[in-house]
């Protein structure tokens, strides 16, 4: 079972869309249950100062994304790339075991878009 605030976010995921000013894109997908999310993300000097989600995926996926974006706005790049599967847990309150691997997706989203605003700088 999803925790209430899973739920409160997969059903209004206040992080969704696409940002129109974004200097990194990226993707991230479960090749087992064919989940794609894609994030897009405002970095500022080292800073991420703003991101927004797209998802074609479960509710794990959407609220998992959600949260995380939460946890590394206004964090260095640094400190977002440590964002773990279980802070993310924490602050959905949990997640319900079998849907615990949603929450790699924006970890993975992340990474590549922190990839993606590094190589358009060199
Ligand atoms: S079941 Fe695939 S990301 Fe949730």
């Amino acid at each position: 079972m999803y925790s209430p605030e899973a739920i409160k976010r997969f059903k209004n995921p206040k992080n969704a869309g696409k940002l129109k000013k974004f200097n990194g894109l990226g993707k991230a997908g479960d090749p087992d249950c064919s989940d794609v999310i894609e994030i897009s993300v405002l970095f500022e000097k080292g800073i991420v100062k703003n991101a927004k989600f797209k998802v074609y995926g479960c509710p794990g996926a959407i609220s998992t994304t959600d949260a995380f974006i939460d946890l590394a706005k206004g964090k260095t790049m640094e400190q977002a790339l440590k964002i773990s599967q279980q802070e993310i847990s924490n602050l959905l309150g949990g997640l319900p075991l079998s849907h615990m691997h949603c929450s790699k997706l924006p970890i993975e989203a992340f990474k590549d878009a922190l990839k993606d605003y590094q190589n358009k700088r060199r």
